[in-house]
């Protein structure tokens, strides 16, 4: 095992239990203007809480689009979504803030502040709770939260660079960066969007026991893209696949295998 992966199964202990959330969607579509089909039409599931589901599917076929949509990063055409008995579909400004507070997201492209450490980039995570300069920069911060976003930062193994600008890490560090920041909104439910496609094969499978981890000890949400079917299979309780603008697999991931997930991409 790497040191990045050791480092992240020595401190990756879970933080204390806070509420986890479910999800209903209900008849989501998406078609973006301009282009000449729908992105996806018609899509309903429930994510109980501190269940594991992926969504798989081919490049294109609107994964990251419906996480967006999931919680109106992307504004869906049409469908309801709630989140634990709140419904998000018709929440704007300052209420949709609220009810977005725990809702962790981890982007595909990272969406870090290139000229600003890693530290303060994990720190920005407290902006969902708390907003104002102390959560700016790390130097303005409380000290419970500087060590907070420490832990944050130790859980997938990237202490030593704390200080370190974003614009100067790798894009395995980067990705790193921000499942810490994640971390650090305590999340009651997590989006993650390809979360491990940019890290090596150890740490990726290590980032997703974390996951499985969290999920099991905070009974966090999770809902997650991911091309690796064996990731699919092994930390996902269940798995969506779209294809062809509608979502035409909603299957226990347990009666699913390798062989088949590898044919619903064909
Ligand atoms: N802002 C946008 N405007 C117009 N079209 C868009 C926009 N965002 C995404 N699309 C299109 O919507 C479709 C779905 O894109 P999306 O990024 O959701 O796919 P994906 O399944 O996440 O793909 P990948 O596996 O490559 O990440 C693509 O055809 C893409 O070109
Ligand atoms: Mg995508």
């Amino acid at each position: 095992m790497n040191h990045v992966a050791q480092s992240i199964l020595a401190n990756g202990q879970a933080s204390a239990a806070i509420l986890s959330d479910s999800l209903q969607v209900e008849g989501l579509s998406k078609h973006f203007q301009g282009t000449d089909t729908a992105v996806f039409r018609d899509v309903s599931f429930n994510i109980n809480k501190g269940q594991a589901v992926a969504l798989i599917g081919a490049n294109g076929a609107g994964k990251s689009t419906l996480l967006r949509c999931c919680v109106r990063l992307v504004e869906p055409d049409t469908g309801k979504i709630n989140l634990s008995g709140e419904d998000l579909s018709g929440k704007s400004g300052r209420a949709l803030k609220k009810a977005r507070r725990r809702v962790g997201f981890i982007f595909q492209k990272h969406c870090l502040v290139p000229r600003l450490s890693a530290l303060t980039n994990v720190l920005h995570g407290n902006l969902a709770h708390r907003s104002g300069p102390r959560n700016w920069a790390q130097s303005f911060a409380r000290q419970e939260d500087r060590q907070r976003a420490m832990h944050c930062l130790e859980q997938v193994g990237l202490v030593d660079l704390a200080y370190q600008r974003c614009d100067q890490l790798s894009g395995g560090q980067s990705q790193r960066v921000a499942i810490a920041r994640a971390l650090m909104q305590e999340p009651s439910i997590l989006f993650a969007d390809e979360p491990t496609a940019s890290l090596d094969p150890q740490s990726g499978e290590v980032v997703m026991e974390l996951f499985a981890r969290l999920s099991q000890s905070r009974d966090l949400t999770l809902f997650f893209v991911s091309h690796h079917v064996e990731h699919a299979l092994h930390f996902a309780d269940r798995i969506l696949g779209l294809r062809s603008s509608e979502l035409q697999l909603d299957s226990a991931s347990h009666s699913e295998s390798i062989q088949s997930l590898r044919e619903f991409y064909a």
